[in-house]
């Protein structure tokens, strides 16, 4: 019996008899001689069938193959005869599992991405696609490993919930049995508020649900988000933790990915030079320079999605835009004590055009202040009473960040739109398939 091994450990088994099991993903060749570009998911790689090595029978199976057919083929691994590192298969049989009697939709000229998006099942497929999901994965590897490191447990916060945690107009909402409304979560953050009073620091990781209007570059109606959050820390120390971990991420990509950031020639430059600090810039200080480079932003406004392009493509670094106004964020957001106007916030906004990829606060910890919040929002009472039992029995200063697992994918792979970075990615006008 011949071992099965996967293409990407074809550098253990020089010179061996292997086989491999995979789609058939491009072909070349006529006559005498055919190349196989065959893939296995762990890698590519190129199976050679020489007329004068194998039976007319394999020949004639390599003849016939169509793209993505399913085979498993049997082959000696050589040494690419001029690249460094790359090896190729010497094919002496060839045994399909299916083959292709129609066209594959998606051949190897340019499609539209309304195409690509309606074959999304397929589009995965594709070199690079697999490559974003490989670094997608990297990414969310390097949270888990980074969280655990330090200290953080992950807790599990729900997704179906009684309350809004980012503002009542972008609401997935169904009813829920005799219990009235429920609404998909937002954000886990409420909940993990509460499980630090159990275990210190946590995160989450989950499916969040936004029901938004817009139709941008930066925007899911379903996306993932890590939520994490800290008892005793405040602002200061909530951007070091996000620096850290962001640090960390990136590094880990650039020592893990390497194929897959050349797959989707990603400059890595830039990605090089991610050390923290990150910059620090309020709210108004962003604001002057925006009105400086030509944008009509108001200090009493929130940055818009041209805004943040605008100012991230100035810098090479992430920056942390600190101390928004604080009616343009969210309840629970407690203020800046040297100027109740801004709340004590940072949004992480990425380099070269990406824009926000984290969200945190500070938490209002007083339980007047917050009551009075939740009736200024006209958030209901009674939905947040769990919420506000928590500024009741040992409130300490807290504070917390979410990351936008796409927002950061998207910027670390380079892609422009966030959709390319989700494996099914649900917009306002997509749900299929
Ligand atoms: O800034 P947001 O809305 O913050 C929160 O939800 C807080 N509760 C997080 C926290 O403090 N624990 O969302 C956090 C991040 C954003 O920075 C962005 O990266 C991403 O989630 N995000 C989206 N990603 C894709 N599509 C959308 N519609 C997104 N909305 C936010
Ligand atoms: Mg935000």
């Amino acid at each position: 019996m011949v071992e099965i091994v996967f293409i990407k450990d074809f550098k253990n088994h020089i010179d061996q008899e292997v086989k491999i099991q995979g789609w058939m993903y491009n072909k070349r060749g006529s006559g005498k001689i055919y190349f196989l570009e065959l893939r296995d998911g762990s890698g590519i790689t190129q199976g050679i069938v020489f007329k004068g090595s194998v039976s007319d029978e394999v020949f004639a199976k390599a003849e016939s193959l169509t793209m993505e057919s399913s085979v498993k083929i049997t082959g000696k691994i050589t040494k690419h005869p001029k690249l460094e590192n790359v090896f190729e298969l010497q094919v002496s049989d060839i045994e399909i599992v299916q083959l292709v009697t129609e066209d594959y939709p998606i051949a190897k000229k340019e499609h539209g991405v309304d195409f690509l998006m309606e074959n999304r099942h397929l589009w995965l497929r594709s070199p690079k696609q697999r490559a974003i999901q490989v670094i997608r994965n990297t990414i969310i590897n390097g949270i888990y490993e980074y969280f655990n490191k330090n200290g953080f447990i992950k807790i599990d916060s729900p997704i179906l919930t009684p309350n809004a945690c980012e503002g009542t107009t972008e609401l997935f909402e169904m009813e829920y049995f005799d219990e009235g409304k429920a609404y998909l979560a937002q954000s886990g953050q409420l909940y993990i508020e509460a499980a630090i009073f159990s275990v210190g620091r946590c995160f989450d990781f989950g499916p969040v649900f936004r029901a938004e209007k817009s139709k941008t570059r930066r925007h899911l109606t379903e996306f993932w988000m890590m939520d994490a959050e800290a008892a005793f820390v405040e602002h200061e120390e909530n951007m070091k933790i996000q620096e850290a971990l962001i640090c960390f991420v990136v590094e880990k990509v650039l020592n893990e990915n390497k194929e897959e950031l050349a797959t989707l020639e990603r400059n890595i430059e830039p990605l090089q030079k991610i050390k923290a600090p990150f910059l620090r810039k309020t709210h108004a200080e962003v604001v002057k320079e925006l009105n400086e480079m030509g944008s009509d932003i108001r200090g009493d406004q929130d940055l818009g999605g041209d805004d943040e392009t605008m100012i991230t493509e100035k810098y090479d670094r992430p920056i942390f835009v600190e101390k928004y106004p604080a009616e343009v964020k969210a309840f629970y957001m407690k203020r800046d004590p040297n100027n109740p106007k801004v709340a004590l916030c940072a949004d992480m906004l990425a380099p070269e055009g990406y824009g926000e990829i984290i969200g945190g606060s500070q938490r209002e910890d007083d339980y007047d202040v917050l009551l009075g919040r939740i009736k200024e929002h006209k958030l209901s009472l009674e939905a947040f009473q769990w919420y506000l039992d928590l500024r009741k029995y040992g409130s300490v200063p807290h504070s917390g960040f979410g990351v936008g697992l796409e927002r950061l994918t998207g910027w670390i792979c380079g892609i422009h739109h966030i959709r390319e970075v989700i494996p099914f990615p649900r917009t306002i006008n997509r749900i299929y398939p």
